[in-house]
């Protein structure tokens, strides 16, 4: 067993015989030795994170070991000082089909409750950097959950979102029936979680639930664009605009103004909220430090 430091924390690497025998949960692959996608820096200044799902002979069903991947790829974003936002795509045919039918086909209630099943998954919508989700083809069940646990969702013209967890005799186990409802509102996504019927995307936009839609084979790069408007601003403020908006969906609206007030006065506090007035009062472009 190899012993590696990976920033603060220490990973042990298991031999290959030792790691099929463990749950994937426990595991992190380092840079490039993930399995089941691929990860990489895109954007003139490479400064946006890029994780594709890469399990096409299944349509990126999200196995936990995928899940784990994803988690382990953006905890070396967040921490990548260079990256100021992540785009999380698929493959043209599939974003991702939902959580692996497969795998979770003879699991038991026991299992599913004391080991918390899919709670692995929520490291998604912790990410403090801006998350987009840049979504061609299915994003079905756990698909649609992982791209709504995004901040920002662009879909490819062929896109189309659904929850048929209905018709497998189980419901969303991923955030969808609550953050399906708050995108499209109540009556949609009642819908959508009760008959297993899908929208596609341009529904997904006039519904709210995608901001953008754009042709397959310039989703991916509108994404990264995107994404590289967001790293040039600060990427402190970035994420105290981002920890506001989410205030949104958790508190009253008493409770998430204070928030918002409270945030908006700690800017005042940091050096890119001075450059950036004075950047405008100077007619020149901001740089700012991230500080
Ligand atoms: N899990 C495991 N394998 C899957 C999968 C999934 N969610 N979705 C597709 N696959 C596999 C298929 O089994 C098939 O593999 P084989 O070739 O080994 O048989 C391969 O991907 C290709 O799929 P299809 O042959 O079915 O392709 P298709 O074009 O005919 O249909 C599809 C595409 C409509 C997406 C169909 O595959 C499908 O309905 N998939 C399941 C969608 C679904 O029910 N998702 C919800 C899962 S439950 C969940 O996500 C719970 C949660 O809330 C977290």
């Amino acid at each position: 067993m190899a012993v590696f430091l990976k920033g603060a924390s220490l990973l042990l690497v298991p031999s290959r015989r030792a790691l099929a025998a463990l749950p994937a949960v426990r595991l992190c692959s380092s840079g490039d030795q993930y399995k089941y996608i691929v990860v990489e820096k895109r954007g003139e200044k490479n400064n946006v994170g890029f994780i594709q799902l890469n399990r096409p002979k299944a349509l990126n069903a999200l196995c936990d070991g995928l899940m784990v991947e994803v988690g382990c790829a953006l905890d070396a974003f967040e921490a990548d000082g260079d990256v100021g936002a992540i785009v999380i795509t698929g493959s043209d045919r599939a974003f991702a089909a939902g959580a692996d039918i497969k795998e979770m086909q003879n699991r038991t209630f026991q299992e599913c409750y004391s080991g918390n099943f899919l709670s692995h998954w929520n490291r998604v919508s912790t990410v403090k950097k801006p998350v987009i989700a840049a979504v061609n083809g299915f994003a079905l069940g756990g698909g649609c959950e992982l791209a709504m646990m995004c901040d920002i969702i662009y879909a490819g013209e062929k896109a189309q979102f659904g929850q048929p967890e209905i018709l497998l005799g189980t419901i969303p186990g991923a955030g969808g029936t609550q953050r399906l409802t708050r995108a499209v509102g109540k009556s949609l996504a009642m819908e959508m979680v009760l008959t297993g019927d899908r929208i596609d995307a341009q529904q997904a936009k006039q519904s709210g639930l995608a901001s953008k839609v754009y042709p397959v084979d310039q989703l991916v790069s509108e994404a990264v664009k995107c994404g590289e408007k967001i790293a040039a601003n600060s990427k402190l403020i970035s994420a105290m605009a981002k920890e506001a908006v989410n205030g949104a969906f958790e508190l009253s609206l008493a409770e998430g103004n204070r928030l918002e007030k409270r945030l908006f006065h700690s800017t005042f506090a940091t050096e890119d909220r001075k450059e950036g007035m004075t950047a405008f009062v100077e007619k020149r472009k901001a740089s700012f430090k991230d500080q």
